[in-house]
């Protein structure tokens, strides 16, 4: 956990709520650098990143449950202004002598907030206005330390100030959207309480990370980036080559599954415009030799994986003086795979990148975006002049259209499905749509269907879109695309594309289904 060399940070204490990213984010929205902590993070930890206030995040528990996340007292002691949400506040106003009760109902939705005691914290909240709150918990009595600010009709205390410390607690969680003047409250805790001034830039912070990065890397030294076309790994090429010019070698392995036009655009854009040292392993055969015929989804990963690293690690070899290896993990990746201070949902997500590469490779691994949410990292792409279709293109898995030519893998299927695939983001990019959905694709179905062409019958390939609007990609609802859309992009598949015949729209949501096919 570190502040990147940013003056002003909030430091803010997950007691495992699902919305401890979103406050991290809120935070840095009114740009000021945040960074999530274990509960039970020192004091010492705390005070070493020199916050300008803490947040205590809602989260499960019930602070009368064994083995309920706590955190230090002398962390309340710091004398920093600190504002607790739902569980945090049950537990800190516990831990400063209140009574803690489970409510007569759970209460969660939307509460009539009215604010009885104006104070800083409300300053520009309506006296009467929504809260929404999710909590079984709630404070029974404060005892006599502590200012009732507002109430709901089922908790007469949702918001509370210590009266002799910089302490606030609400019951309700003002970081969701479904609080209408949660951002009044956010404003509020961080310039007027805290006094922060919203120095955060992301400028500033990459000329932090590109330093950090000169260090940490001596003179004579190497790193390799593999660079994948995907935003991430191309945020991340274009700020090493910043840092490190020609000490920084990126490798593209173009296994043969990738979109149309993919390679050209990640030579053009990284060798011809910002003269990377670029290497491009043309390798589609090797792999599509080992692919050809299988098509078990798990067994087309494997391959792809072994393959990809067999392939990476001969080209690194000529690299000798490479003795790092540069990634891109971002923040959520750090949070949630427990590697931070952060995190009580350790491990939620298991990360099954392709370009994941075995430790035995020998690098040391530096990862600059580690700090960053997706957003951000696109917003550092702009800043480092890469061009939109980089900066804004849709994720795209590791095995590449591996797992959507679903079935076995053949040269004549890839081609098919690569150009029903280019006619589908033409026209969701004519229809301004690219940049709304958050990730479609075409998938070529392992079956063929009857139809009629003029005055025959034919039996032919089957091609579903899928799109997807997301946030996260852990949940996702599939795109309302318009008809006209849909019909244009299918006649065009249908006309455009030998050997295809229907063309099928994707209509379900994650979960049940996952985002990809296989
Ligand atoms: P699912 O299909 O699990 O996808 O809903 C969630 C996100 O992960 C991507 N995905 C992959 N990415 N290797 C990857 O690097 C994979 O094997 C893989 N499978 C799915 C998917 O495109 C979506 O963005």
């Amino acid at each position: 956990m570190t502040t990147a060399g940013q003056s002003e940070t909030i430091v803010i204490l997950d007691f495992g709520s699902q919305y401890a990213q979103l406050i991290a984010r809120r935070v840095r929205e009114k740009k000021v650098y945040s960074v999530l902590a274990r509960p039970d993070v020192t004091a010492e930890e705390v005070r070493a990143l020199n916050p300008k206030g803490l947040i205590f995040t809602g989260g499960p528990a019930s602070v009368y449950d064994d083995g309920a996340p706590i955190c230090r007292r002398d962390i309340l002691d710091l004398g920093v202004p600190i504002l607790a949400i739902c569980y945090g506040m049950q537990l800190t106003c516990k831990m400063l002598g209140a009574d803690i009760q489970p409510a007569a109902s759970r209460e969660y939705g939307r509460a009539q907030l009215s604010i009885t005691n104006p104070n800083v914290l409300l300053k520009n909240v309506p006296q009467k206005t929504t809260g929404w709150m999710s909590h079984g918990d709630q404070v029974r009595d404060p005892g006599g330390d502590f200012d009732i600010l507002a109430e709901t009709p089922t908790c007469p205390f949702a918001a509370v100030k210590h009266k002799a410390r910089p302490f606030y607690g609400v019951q309700f969680h003002p970081e969701v959207a479904h609080t209408p003047h949660g951002n009044e409250i956010f404003d509020n805790f961080l310039y007027d309480i805290c006094d922060c001034q919203g120095l955060w830039k992301m400028s500033s912070f990459i000329d932090a990370v590109l330093d950090e990065v000169r260090e940490v890397v001596a003179d004579d030294e190497q790193v390799i980036c593999g660079l994948s076309g995907g935003v991430d790994s191309s945020v991340l090429a274009a700020m090493l080559h910043k840092a490190l010019g020609d000490r920084l070698a990126c490798i593209f392995v173009d296994n043969g599954l990738l979109r149309l036009n993919e390679v050209e655009l990640v030579e053009s854009t990284f060798g011809d415009h910002f003269h990377v040292r670029l290497t491009t392993a043309r390798s589609a055969d090797r792999f599509l030799d080992k692919l050809a015929g299988v098509s078990d989804p798990q067994e087309k990963r494997r391959i792809i994986g072994h393959t990809f690293i067999d392939v990476f690690k001969e080209v690194a070899a000529a690299f000798p003086k490479a003795s790092y290896l540069a990634q891109g993990t971002l923040y959520p990746d750090v949070v949630e795979s427990g590697h931070s201070l952060a995190g009580q949902a350790a491990n939620i997500k298991l990360h099954h990148n392709v370009g994941g590469l075995p430790a035995e490779l020998g690098f040391e691994l530096i990862e600059p975006l580690r700090d960053l949410f997706k957003d951000e990292v696109r917003q550092v792409g702009e800043l480092l002049g890469l061009p939109e279709q980089i900066v804004w293109r849709h994720p795209f898995p590791g095995p590449g259209l591996a797992v959507r030519c679903l079935g076995p893998i053949t040269r004549d299927r890839l081609d098919t499905l690569r150009q029903a695939d280019n006619i589908l983001l033409e026209e969701i990019t004519a229809a301004n749509l690219y940049r709304k959905t958050a990730q479609t694709f075409a998938v070529l179905l392992p079956i063929q269907s009857v139809g009629v062409m003029g005055d025959g019958r034919s039996y032919e390939n089957v091609v579903a879109i899928r799109s997807v609007d997301t946030s996260d990609f852990m949940t996702a609802d599939w795109s309302r695309i318009p008809y006209e859309v849909l019909e244009t992009t299918s006649n065009r598949i249908i006309n455009e594309v030998r050997g295809v015949n229907r063309v099928v729209y994707d209509i379900s949501s994650k979960p049940p289904a996952t985002i990809e096919w296989e």
